[in-house]
């Protein structure tokens, strides 16, 4: 399973990057004015940072005007990866972007009827926000087993890239489950290389190393 952050923070990017381990990176609307950064120029720098996709959302609501906006980004650089909402409009933008070679992130997906039609229109990732489920009181995770059901029985190429990933248990999920890619914050990534028993078990070995006097290097 790929691993992208959710974040426009550059320092967490860059913290993450160095571990090797990050494979992308999303953004939204959101995020970006959390950032206080200017949305172009954070997002070629993000791209700077990893080879990785990342994506850059739309604040059109219209198709013309959506694809006017994604012309624009996607000179950002290679790596750039359109995200698009799950409309009528949004998904009309993602068949004509993919269409012509473009990268394609359809968000704020809620069903598996509106994960069948993004694939339908040939996106390249698909985003089912797990967390706000889980908040409107569904079971977020039961969205994602659905999505990969009909993935695999239709053998389309659309990416399941789990969203609004809040805690380390929806990552574990994802994973049993087959998801493609789990986008999460920063602070749920470096949580996931936790655990009380390895912080012990290192404090246990390096007190018997320390006895013995010697160095390895
Ligand atoms: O990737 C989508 C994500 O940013 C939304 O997360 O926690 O605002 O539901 P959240």
């Amino acid at each position: 399973m790929k691993f992208f952050a959710d974040t426009a923070e550059i320092d967490d990017i860059k913290e993450l990057a160095a571990t090797g381990l990050l494979d992308g990176v999303t953004t939204n609307p959101s995020l970006i004015a959390k950032s206080g950064r200017d949305f172009m120029e954070v997002t070629k720098e993000i791209c700077g940072l990893t080879d990785g996709p990342v994506s850059a959302e739309v604040v059109a609501l219209d198709h013309a005007t959506m694809m006017k906006e994604a012309e624009v980004l996607r000179k950002i650089a290679d790596n750039v990866c359109i995200k698009v909402p799950l409309t009528i409009d949004g998904l009309q933008t993602c068949k004509a972007l993919s269409e012509d070679g473009t990268m394609v992130n359809v968000t704020l997906c809620f069903s598996a009827n509106q994960a069948l039609l993004a694939a339908k229109a040939g996106a390249t990732f698909i985003s089912p926000f797990v967390g706000r489920h889980d908040d409107n009181g569904s079971n977020g995770m039961d969205l994602i087993r659905d999505i990969r059901t009909i993935y695999d029985n239709y053998l389309f190429d659309t990416e399941i890239l789990v969203a609004s990933v809040r805690h380390s248990t929806h990552v574990l999920e994802s994973a049993l489950i087959g998801a493609d890619v789990m986008t999460a914050p920063p602070a749920v990534i470096k949580g996931l290389f936790k655990h009380i028993l390895t912080d012990k078990g290192i404090e246990g070995f390096m007190a018997d190393w320390e006895k013995t006097g010697q160095s390895i290097v």
